[in-house]
């Protein structure tokens, strides 16, 4: 298969591209490796992706350097290029910083993910998988978040702009046949994990000896994800037929924060210093997600319990040895 990821530098995409690549699939990658946090860190996720294919003798893997908000040079760059599939993944992601630079999240998350619409309408692309996330359930009350739960408070542009782009793919599944499958993905953690969220920042915080800013009493919660069952939810998704449709890809399971920063305490082997800070704008009390579609549609079945995944990622943190970089 031929298989079109954007943001394939980063987290996620990283990891999809490494397991699209070693089961045989194409894979052409655009990023822009922006500097949202360090192109360094993107510059070794894609040699891990690179190494992989090597691994298992699969075609090279391509990489275009460039922005999907940025029509002409998408048109340019990938030259009509037949793929089978589009993940969508390219985003600026982050809820606070949304709420400092809206007008970049609406262009990056909004217009580029139209740019990429329009490309797959032109190219004569079947199907299209975008990168969701549970901010869209924002104040929701009713938990566990279902699909069908009527949505519309939003608290921070950057859910907003995946709502936004949600109802896009909607449009071009209906206007002009293309499939589209949203993915709502629920805080996703694990190697690799962007260095601005929570799991990731506080490891380094304590390692660094640096106070751990806990913003409220700690008794948000969130329902995290180990990074292999949500890649193993893409590729579900990646099989899965129907002219649009949207899942919730979570664990099900809630954490509260003041457990998680005692888990990683417990994991790193050293004490947090924790100072407790007001709850941030932006920030929603609680993340739950409903799964039952994802199991009876895709096979869904997330397998990493919060204790085994934190200990992965903190191997993978502590051999990494780069608490310095941000
Ligand atoms: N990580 C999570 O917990 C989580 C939760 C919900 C949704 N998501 C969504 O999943 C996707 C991947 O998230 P991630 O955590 O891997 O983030 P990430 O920042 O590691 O990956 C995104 C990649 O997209 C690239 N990118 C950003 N803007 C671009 C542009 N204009 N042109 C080309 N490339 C661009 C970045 O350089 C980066 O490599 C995003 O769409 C994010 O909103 C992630």
């Amino acid at each position: 298969m031929r298989v079109l990821i954007t943001g394939g530098a980063g987290f996620i995409g990283s990891h999809l591209a490494e397991k699209l690549a070693a089961r045989g699939d194409q894979i052409v990658v655009v990023d822009d490796f922006n500097a949202f946090y360090s192109p360094d860190v993107k510059r070794e996720n894609w040699k891990q992706v690179q190494a992989a294919a090597r691994k298992h003798q699969a075609p090279a893997p391509s990489l275009h350097k460039l922005d999907i908000c940025n029509a002409k040079q998408l048109e340019a760059k990938l030259d009509g290029g037949s793929f089978d599939q589009i993940v969508h993944l390219a985003a600026r992601a982050g809820v606070r910083q949304s709420i400092h630079q809206p007008e970049l999240y609406v262009r990056v998350n909004v217009m580029g993910t139209l740019n990429l619409l329009e490309w797959a309408h032109k190219h004569g692309v079947k199907k299209f998988i975008f990168a969701s996330s549970s901010s869209v359930y924002g104040l929701n009350e009713k938990i566990p978040f279902s699909e069908n739960d009527l949505i519309g408070k939003t608290i921070s542009p950057y859910a907003s702009t995946k709502l936004a782009a949600e109802q896009l793919c909607s449009n071009y599944s209906h206007l002009h046949g293309i499939e589209c499958i949203c993915l709502r993905f629920f805080t996703v953690y694990g190697p690799r994990q962007r260095p601005d969220l929570a799991i990731h920042k506080f490891a380094r915080q304590i390692m660094r000896g640096e106070p751990v800013h806990q913003y409220g009493d700690g008794t948000t919660r969130r329902d995290y994800t180990y990074i292999d069952d949500t890649i193993d939810g893409v590729l579900a998704a990646m099989k899965y037929s129907k002219p649009f449709d949207i899942f919730n890809l979570g664990e099900s399971e809630t954490v509260e924060l003041r457990y998680l920063i005692a888990q990683l305490e417990q994991i790193l082997g050293r004490k947090a210093q924790v100072e407790i800070l007001p709850q941030q704008a932006g920030d929603v009390p609680v993340t739950y997600a409903d799964i039952a579609k994802a199991r009876a549609l895709l096979g869904y079945s997330p397998q990493t319990k919060i204790q085994d995944g934190l200990r992965k990622f903190a191997d993978w943190f502590l051999a990494r040895k780069k608490w310095d970089e941000h």
